[in-house]
């Protein structure tokens, strides 16, 4: 067997969470991340017969019967990941319906995967049913959209426009626009549920005074979804009180979308 610590799916996993703690996104136990792994890649780094122990997950997905999961362990530190990756990560596959999930590597201190687990999973199960080529679901504290979700209606499409015109590239990194659930009790099948049925139609789902999921094929893509939603963000916290003088008109996001080929939400726009 080779050596599990120096599979790229861990190593890319392990820097980018990093990443995230040092872009200020993952303060304390914040945040959680879910990899779908295909058996073929795992192999080679642990047998996947050997079930170290079984954890009940409390909700059902059948869809997801039988795949394998690389997810961060609840109430474990983005900061600290890098020095003890088998600690602070595991290695799941469902079972029974998804109503279980077998231990095959990691949470190596008897923790398990985290509180936020329902809503990884679900959204999982929503995002292929999209696209089945998507692998990753992120969820962070990023602070600037954060606090806009203090300061601005939670409508989506209002929601969605306003980050739209804070920069040239958001209509083309998301074009989908953004999804806004209010706040909600963290931690349930309930948000689980929710956050699932806003990943149908876009890939970054905000939760008002909480943070943000995004998904993707891979890390890097789903990191950059919310760095850019993020620096948006930031953007607008930085001009929302005082008077816009210039924005970038519908017209000009529909030049965009054009030019670099990506279908904008429809009517999102005013034409
Ligand atoms: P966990 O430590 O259980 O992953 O929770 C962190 C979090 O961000 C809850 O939303
Ligand atoms: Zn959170």
């Amino acid at each position: 067997m080779k050596d599990i610590l120096t599979a790229p799916f861990m190593t890319e996993l392990v820097r980018t969470m990093t990443n995230m703690y040092a872009h200020g996104w993952d303060e304390r136990n914040g945040g959680n991340v879910s990899v779908l792994l295909e058996e073929a890649a795992l192999s080679p780094y642990l047998n996947p017969q050997a079930v170290i122990r079984t954890l009940p997950t409390g909700f059902e997905a059948p869809e997801l019967d039988g795949r394998y999961f690389l997810v961060t362990g609840t109430g474990k530190y983005f900061k600290n990941v890098q020095y003890d990756p088998a600690k602070d990560l595991g290695i799941v596959r469902l079972a029974k319906g998804g109503a279980q999930a077998e231990l095959l590597w990691g949470f190596s201190d008897g923790g398990r995967f985290t509180s936020e687990f329902p809503a990884h999973m679900m959204s999982h199960v929503s995002r292929l049913r999209v696209d089945p080529l998507n692998k990753v679901i992120l969820h962070c504290h990023p602070a600037n959209l954060l606090a806009m979700t203090f300061v601005h209606a939670l409508d989506e499409k209002a929601f969605t426009r306003s980050l739209w015109q804070m920069c040239s590239e958001c209509v083309i990194v998301f074009p989908e626009g953004v999804n806004v659930l209010p706040w909600m009790l963290c931690g349930t099948n309930e948000i689980g549920e929710a956050t699932a049925k806003k990943m149908e139609t876009a890939r970054l789902v905000v939760w008002a005074q909480h943070g943000i999921y995004g998904a993707g094929k891979d890390l890097d893509e789903t990191f950059g979804l919310i760095e850019t939603a993020e620096k948006a963000a930031e953007i607008y916290m930085k001009i929302a009180h005082l008077p816009r003088l210039n924005t970038i008109s519908d017209e000009g996001l529909t030049r965009l979308a054009e030019h670099y080929g990506v279908k904008v939400r429809d009517g999102y726009l005013n034409l």
